[in-house]
């Protein structure tokens, strides 16, 4: 079976801390326009218990969800029954708001007899600089968020393979982690970054955990222990204190993703020999700027071309979720109404393939 080559998807968003929904066309030629892009974060219903809290976070995508695409399909101009299909998270995620998400695809792909598509959610970070950007495959993705550290190379829709991880946080996590502990709020993304520009990033020297190894996994479990015992160390910190202390632990960070990324884009090479390299970045992380540059860095030494979609589609939004549903629906894919929702679900997984006679 061939897929839709035009299509009009409708996107839904819940796995994390935002309720999310999005219109996107994808046209003949492959391009996609985002018609809408409603998102609506939850950090304020969280923010008094410094992390998502899964059941809150549930109840307020139940809450929500149905507003959101509604404002989403107002937004477009469009009406339900003119979507041609139903995308939406099925995992990885907090399997509360997973199920939301889901079981709302399902009931509206029903009512109107159109193909529901159960995401990948890190497939909808994987494929979204093609929606921005246009980008070919292959290549590379580093995924830098608050739930994902991961170095993907992406051949192809469905076509992943991982080449590492991290062993413990994530990044954002181990950044919201030291702000906690520096008393800077949450999400300590922003935060940090924030203080670390008043900061001397060469007081402290911490550790870089893996750095002699080969293998591109991360991480930064040890990083932040060695955070918190300078902290504890030097207690009670002056604003100066906390300031070099974030700057500190944010240039090891970024000289420990400058390293793997440079690793991970001679591999790249290794195995496409005279192809053109692409790192695509996504996640929240990518809205540092200290990382952005190591990463600039880094492509420009190895003569790679650094893609970095604007930073509201590299945070979790329905716009991703709605573009990986085109280009499945686009090559035939269609998932069945009894599709089940995962909590773990890695982007390597077989049922990741594109089977065009499945559908
Ligand atoms: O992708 P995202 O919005 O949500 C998911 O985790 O799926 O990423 C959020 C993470 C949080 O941990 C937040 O602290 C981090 O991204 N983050 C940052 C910055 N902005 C957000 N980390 C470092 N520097 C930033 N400027
Ligand atoms: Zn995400």
């Amino acid at each position: 079976m061939t897929g839709q080559a035009q299509a009009t998807i409708l996107g839904i968003e819940t796995s994390c801390d935002e309720t999310a929904a999005s219109i996107v066309v994808r046209d003949q030629s492959g391009r996609g326009l985002i018609r809408s892009n409603v998102v609506r974060s939850q950090l304020d219903e969280h923010a008094a218990f410094g992390g998502v809290v899964p059941e809150l976070a549930a109840r307020a995508h139940v809450e929500w969800l149905d507003h959101i695409i509604a404002q989403a399909l107002d937004e477009a101009k469009m009406d339900l029954s003119e979507v041609d299909a139903i995308a939406a998270t099925a995992g990885p995620g907090l399997i509360g708001g997973v199920l939301v998400g889901l079981t709302t695809a399902k009931a509206l792909a029903a009512s109107i007899n159109k193909p529901l598509l159960a995401i990948n959610h890190l497939e909808g970070h994987a494929l979204t600089a093609r929606l921005t950007n246009g980008v070919a495959f292959p290549y590379l993705m580093l995924l830098v968020s608050g739930g994902h550290s991961q170095f993907v190379l992406v051949r192809g829709v469905g076509d992943y393979e991982r080449w590492g991880g991290t062993i413990d946080d994530a990044l954002g996590e181990a950044f919201d982690k030291v702000a906690k502990l520096l008393s800077l709020g949450h999400p300590g993304g922003p935060a940090v970054e924030a203080i670390a520009k008043k900061g001397d990033p060469k007081r402290f020297k911490f550790p870089r955990p893996l750095l002699r190894e080969a293998r591109l996994d991360f991480s930064f479990s040890g990083l932040k222990t060695a955070v918190r015992l300078q902290a504890e160390a030097l207690a009670p910190l002056s604003d100066q204190d906390v300031a070099d202390i974030a700057a500190s632990f944010q240039d090891t960070v970024a000289a420990v993703i400058e390293t793997r990324a440079g690793q991970a884009l001679e591999k790249f090479a290794e195995l496409f020999p005279g192809q053109e390299k692409r790192l695509v970045v996504a996640g929240g992380v990518a809205a540092n700027q200290r990382i952005a540059a190591a990463l600039e860095g880094v492509c420009a030494t190895h003569h790679a071309q650094l893609i970095v979609p604007p930073i509201a589609l590299c945070t979790d939004n329905g716009a991703m979720i709605a573009w990986a549903g085109a280009e499945r629906l686009a090559l035939g894919a269609q998932s069945a109404l009894s599709v089940a929702a995962r909590p773990r679900w890695p982007l390597d997984d077989p049922d990741m393939n594109v089977n065009p006679d499945a559908a």
